[in-house]
């Protein structure tokens, strides 16, 4: 009984630091976004969010904020930050033209006709950004 006891309190407290890293992951975000002058206080608030974003966004996030100065890359930086997912991406078998989006150490690609796409391999994307996030400091608290 007793070791029933300890190993669902075990998982109980797995679950609960899951929970609370996971939470996290989207406060840094948050606050990154918050924090940056540069970024459009009104886009920050509907797409720095790891739990409002999907692959269905991209394209009204650049249209809607494209035009708002330098919010989309200075909010792209705070969802990647600027960190190197090649190998992440690969783990999720993004498609190998779209892996030019992964490696956010270096500008992403613009040219949204050749690369347009690739927004159906966003949610990887996120999953690779968010669990970077959730072990590692934002680019700014
Ligand atoms: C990502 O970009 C950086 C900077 O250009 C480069 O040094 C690095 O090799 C790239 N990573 C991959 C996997 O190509």
């Amino acid at each position: 009984m007793t070791t029933t006891r300890q190993l669902f309190f075990l998982v109980t407290l797995l679950f609960f630091f899951e929970h609370v890293s996971a939470l996290n992951a989207n406060e840094k975000l948050i606050a990154c976004c918050a924090h940056d002058p540069e970024i459009d206080a009104g886009c920050a608030n509907k797409y720095c969010n790891f739990g409002q974003i999907n692959q269905l966004m991209v394209l009204p996030f650049i249209a809607e904020c494209g035009p708002k100065g330098k919010t989309v890359s200075r909010i792209w930086d705070c969802i990647s930050s600027k960190h190197d997912h090649s190998a992440c991406c690969t783990n999720q078998n993004v498609l190998p033209l779209c892996r030019a989006f992964c490696n956010a150490s270096k500008s992403v690609p613009t040219d949204v006709l050749k690369y347009g796409f690739c927004t159906s391999e966003f949610d990887k994307y996120r999953l690779c950004f968010r669990t970077h996030l959730k072990h590692h400091k934002a680019i700014r608290q």
